[in-house]
């Protein structure tokens, strides 16, 4: 099977090569206090993001339907969430750590059984390439996998006693309550489990309102979740998130809130709690990642990464470089070889070997993205690639963009799509400047090769954003690598062993260190009388 350049936006691109269309069956389920549940509510049509150009013209297939559940239904899921909570004492949150463990790999073991129908979903329903949707599974279950192995580590260095100045304590990590995890629609698998996992297996019940695309990958999972944790530990809801959020969250009851999407939205979601300083939050937000292109940068190290960097997944990932600074003594290199490399990227569907470029998940978006484009052009920018821009359907040509200028909105906004803007430099501290200004921090990407001049800048950058990337784009993994920002970008730091902490708090026993007292802790530990005050050592 051959794919095609997108030098133009061709129709040709998009004919059907007879991949059989997957229809999910029973797509209105969700999953609330063990119960798998058939909404007979409202539903909504999930459409295919992906488009056909058939004989009859273009075609985007149904793939099923989801269930557009009422706020009685997520107060209903928020109701068993604080059962299997039951103010702290419920079976989940007080069983051993290694109970817990075994709950998780029993699901990651009945996960793994689903792979190909969920790959197959990722694609179809967000249009991710078959290698990114087979990485985006596989790289979820090692997530789990790592996450038990750290969960035994944490465990072990906290299953001693500590004495100090008298006293003698046992410091473990226990959970806040019942938890809301909302994931991101461009990563409706990975990044709805990478809060989901930790939250649950630290003792928290949740309620996991699934993405506004990707919701139909999450049906093959929901047995997996009802047969291996107790009922009320994990509730799948789907629905309007202007309807069903609001109550959740006014209801009080939401002890942790962990949100991936934008900061207004995270903002707007902190307000309707009514103990705003009650509710923890773990929030990944907006991002507009820098990339610098410093004098001596090596284009055949630059080149590819600032490719992959941008245009990843379309650009929709909240780690991509969404400007790029580029010394004036470079910029026409850039754009040059920039434009050669995005002209020779194949477009299509996302199983056909090869693709790299795809529709977007959100089949709207091109307005908003030819919005910026247009404004832009209005303002005294070019595309400086041919076809750059062009659209068909949702799917749009990358357009590299040049000058552009503080003015333009696509110098500040997050646009998350195929659009590479470009912003020529003389001196450092115009970069610094922007860094500075802008009101998003998550990382930054330095190209070149002279350290009196990337050291200082290293400095200089880790104070603005929280990962400097040399010589190689912006990205969150590995994942035992920190993932968080400053600024407007999030709050609070996410990774295998940082998430962990995230979802429990410190909690210690602790007494004085007389001989009654130390008589009375062993009787605890031989009787095992206690989950939490125990010196089981985890295998
Ligand atoms: O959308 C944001 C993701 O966390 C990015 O992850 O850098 O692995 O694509 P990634």
């Amino acid at each position: 099977m051959t794919t095609q350049n997108v030098s133009s936006v061709d129709p040709l691109n998009w004919q059907s090569d007879g991949r059989p269309v997957p229809e999910v069956k029973g797509g209105n389920r969700y999953l609330i206090n063990g119960e798998i549940r058939e909404w007979s509510g409202q539903t909504n049509e999930v459409q295919s993001c992906l488009f056909f150009n058939w004989n009859s013209g273009i075609v985007r297939p149904t793939l099923g339907a989801a269930p557009v559940l009422d706020a009685n239904e997520a107060l209903d899921a928020l109701k068993a969430a604080q059962s299997a909570w039951d103010n702290g004492q419920g079976k989940w949150p007080t069983m051993t750590v290694s109970e817990r463990i075994g709950a998780v790999q029993d699901f990651v073991a009945r996960m793994k059984a689903v792979r190909e129908t969920v790959v197959e979903l990722i694609m179809w329903e967000i249009g991710k390439t078959l290698p990114d949707a087979a990485k985006e599974f596989d790289r979820t279950v090692q997530y789990i996998e790592d996450t038990i192995e750290s969960l035994k580590e944490l465990d072990r260095k906290n299953s001693g006693f500590s004495v100090e100045k008298g006293f003698l304590a046992q410091i473990r990590r226990s959970p806040f309550g019942p938890t809301l995890c909302m994931g991101p629609y461009n990563y409706p698998l990975n990044e709805t489990f990478t809060t989901l996992i930790p939250a649950i297996i630290m003792g928290n019940p949740v309620i996991s309102k699934l993405p506004r695309y990707g919701q139909l990958l999450n049906t093959p999972l929901l047995e997996a979740f009802r047969d291996s944790f107790p009922a009320g530990v994990v509730n799948i809801i789907n629905g309007k998130g202007n309807e069903i959020i609001p109550p959740l969250l006014q209801d009080g009851g939401v002890e942790l809130l962990a949100f991936i999407g934008s900061s207004k939205t995270a903002d707007q979601l902190k307000t309707y709690h009514p103990k705003p300083h009650r509710l923890k939050s773990i929030l990944s937000l907006d991002a507009k990642n820098l990339a610098v292109v410093l004098p001596d940068a090596d284009m055949k190290v630059t080149i590819p990464q600032l490719v992959a960097g941008t245009l990843g997944f379309n650009g929709q990932r909240c780690t991509a470089l969404k400007i790029l600074f580029v010394h004036k003594s470079r910029v026409d290199e850039v754009i040059s070889e920039l434009s050669t490399a995005v002209n020779a990227m194949p477009a299509g569907h996302p199983w056909k070997p090869g693709t790299q470029l795809t529709p977007l998940a959100d089949v709207n978006a091109t307005t908003w993205l030819r919005g910026l484009l247009d404004e832009a052009i209005k303002m005294g920018a070019k595309i400086m690639n041919e076809g750059g821009g062009e659209v068909i359907e949702n799917f749009m040509k990358p357009a590299i963009v040049y000058p552009v200028t503080p003015d333009m909105r696509l110098h500040e906004v997050e646009q998350f799509g195929p659009i590479i803007p470009i912003r020529a430099y003389d001196d450092l501290s115009e970069v610094m400047e922007y860094a500075v200004e802008t009101q998003f921090g998550q990382q930054v990407s330095l190209f070149g090769n002279d350290p009196k001049v990337l050291g200082p800048l290293i400095d200089a950058m880790v104070n603005q954003v929280s990962r400097v990337n040399i010589n190689v784009q912006c990205q969150r993994g590995p994942d035992t690598f920190p993932f968080t920002g400053r600024k407007a970008s999030a709050e609070g730091t996410l990774s295998v062993a940082d998430a962990l902490k995230r979802f429990s708090i410190r909690t210690l026993v602790a007494t004085d260190y007389s001989e009654a007292n130390r008589a009375l802790i062993n009787e605890i530990l031989a009787a095992r009388s206690s989950n939490f005050l125990t010196t089981d050592f985890l295998f």
